[in-house]
């Protein structure tokens, strides 16, 4: 490559880069970065080393949860025995210790009796052995971002007494090139010697890879491995993949999997759950606007809701502003959505839900009589005027 050449391949990795920097996927930027490393490493060692850097401290900060730390510390016993990426010296597996606690992910009943089953299973491998019966090794866990696929992983180890081990193989893939086969095999010897709840996040990463073309072969060996992994992997232990991108994972490896999880978008009785069990304490300031909320965020990932639902307790609280003042954009945004028909089922199940009727009008449109005829009189909202800022435009 000529060094204009060379130049200009630097020059569009970087405005790419810094395309992905301001778009919306976070997760994208890492790709991008573990794509990067890769590229670079044998021309720019320098730049790769440092691209690398930040590719890892991505990884610390997007995981942010309070119990998860570096796989180093004291529960797995020896550090020195958890596989690292040779060069880089930076663990490979991380670990989520929920021993101290854990709230149940909130799914439909149908995921949560597959996903009991499980635990069922593995708390009685023994018996099940006894009887000539292989208990489940294996299964994938589907569905879009936010959804609780990695809380339910940690949920399962909780449930078994044990810590999850995440496999991030995006950090697997940016390991050095060549080199990514025998680290995967070093995870999974350790693993398995430690009968680990294991999950491999983000498995469609290696499917991505097939875009770049410089790494067809190492490709090729790391699928290979991963293969013969998961159908080497024993009964004493248990292996979790996750995927938001089923569409990219290679059906061979598929195949491999015991069980299929699908997760998809909450249904409304979920959400509504989970803002409840998200405003937990001061539940009773906003219990009048839930339904409110729950018409808002439906089909919003859990993940969202909560956000949401943090936002608006720190807002309530700072700000000391009436609960449904906060709540009624977000539900007035919801509205101008709806036809005229939709409005008026959505003004008569918020009557029930005993919001004032005036509300009810300011967001959907529906006069008050209307309302009245069909719900009853308003009910007594005790020493507070509403008033009409989230008047719908009359469309
Ligand atoms: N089904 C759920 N039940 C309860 N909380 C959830 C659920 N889904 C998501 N959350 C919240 O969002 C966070 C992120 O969810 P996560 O399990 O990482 O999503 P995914 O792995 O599907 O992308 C969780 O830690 C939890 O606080
Ligand atoms: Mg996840």
């Amino acid at each position: 490559m000529s060094k204009t050449d060379e130049i200009s391949q630097i020059e569009d990795d970087f405005a790419t880069l810094a395309a992905l920097a301001v778009g919306p996927t976070p997760e994208s930027v890492r790709l991008m970065l573990a794509k990067l490393v890769r590229r670079y490493r044998i021309t720019h060692p320098a730049l790769a080393g440092r691209l690398g850097d930040a590719l890892r401290t991505s990884q610390t900060r997007t995981a942010g949860h309070a119990v998860l730390r570096k796989a180093s510390t004291s529960l797995m016993g020896n550090e020195d025995q958890l596989p690292v990426d040779a060069d880089s010296r930076n663990s490979l597996i991380r670990i989520f210790d929920d021993l101290g606690g854990l709230d149940a992910p909130l799914l439909t009943p149908e995921l949560q009796q597959g996903i009991d089953a499980i635990v069922r299973e593995r708390k009685n491998r023994k018996r099940l052995e006894s009887h000539g019966i292989p208990p489940t090794r294996s299964a994938i866990l589907v569905g879009p971002p936010g959804v609780g696929k990695t809380l339910s992983a940690r949920w399962i180890a909780f449930q078994l007494g044990k810590p999850l081990w995440v496999l991030d193989l995006t950090t697997v893939m940016s390991s050095l090139l060549g080199k990514t086969g025998s680290n995967l095999r070093a995870v999974f010897d350790h693993a398995k010697a430690n009968e680990a709840i294991l999950l491999l996040d983000e498995v469609d990463a290696i499917a991505k890879r097939r875009s770049d073309e410089a790494d067809v072969g190492e490709l090729k060996r790391l699928v290979t491995a991963i293969l013969q992994e998961v159908d080497a992997w024993p009964a004493t232990g248990l292996l979790l993949a996750a995927t938001n991108h089923p569409e990219l994972v290679d059906p061979a490896l598929w195949r491999r999997f015991d069980h299929t999880f699908r997760f998809d978008t909450p249904v409304p009785e979920l959400t509504e759950a989970a803002i409840r069990r998200f405003f937990r304490g001061s539940q009773e300031a906003f219990e009048e606007v839930i339904p409110l909320l729950s018409l808002a965020l439906e089909g919003v990932s859990l993940s969202d809701v909560e956000k949401v639902v943090a936002s608006l307790r720190r807002r309530a609280l700072l700000e000391n502003t009436d609960p449904v003042d906060l709540a009624m954009p977000l539900a007035t945004e919801f509205a101008h959505k709806l036809d005229k028909k939709q409005r008026l089922v959505l003004a008569l199940r918020l009557a029930k839900s005993l919001l004032p009727h005036e509300t009810i009008r300011a967001l959907t449109g529906v006069s008050r009589d209307t309302i009245r005829k069909y719900a009853g009189p308003s009910p007594v909202r005790a020493g507070r005027e509403r008033r009409n800022e989230w008047q719908l435009d009359s469309s």
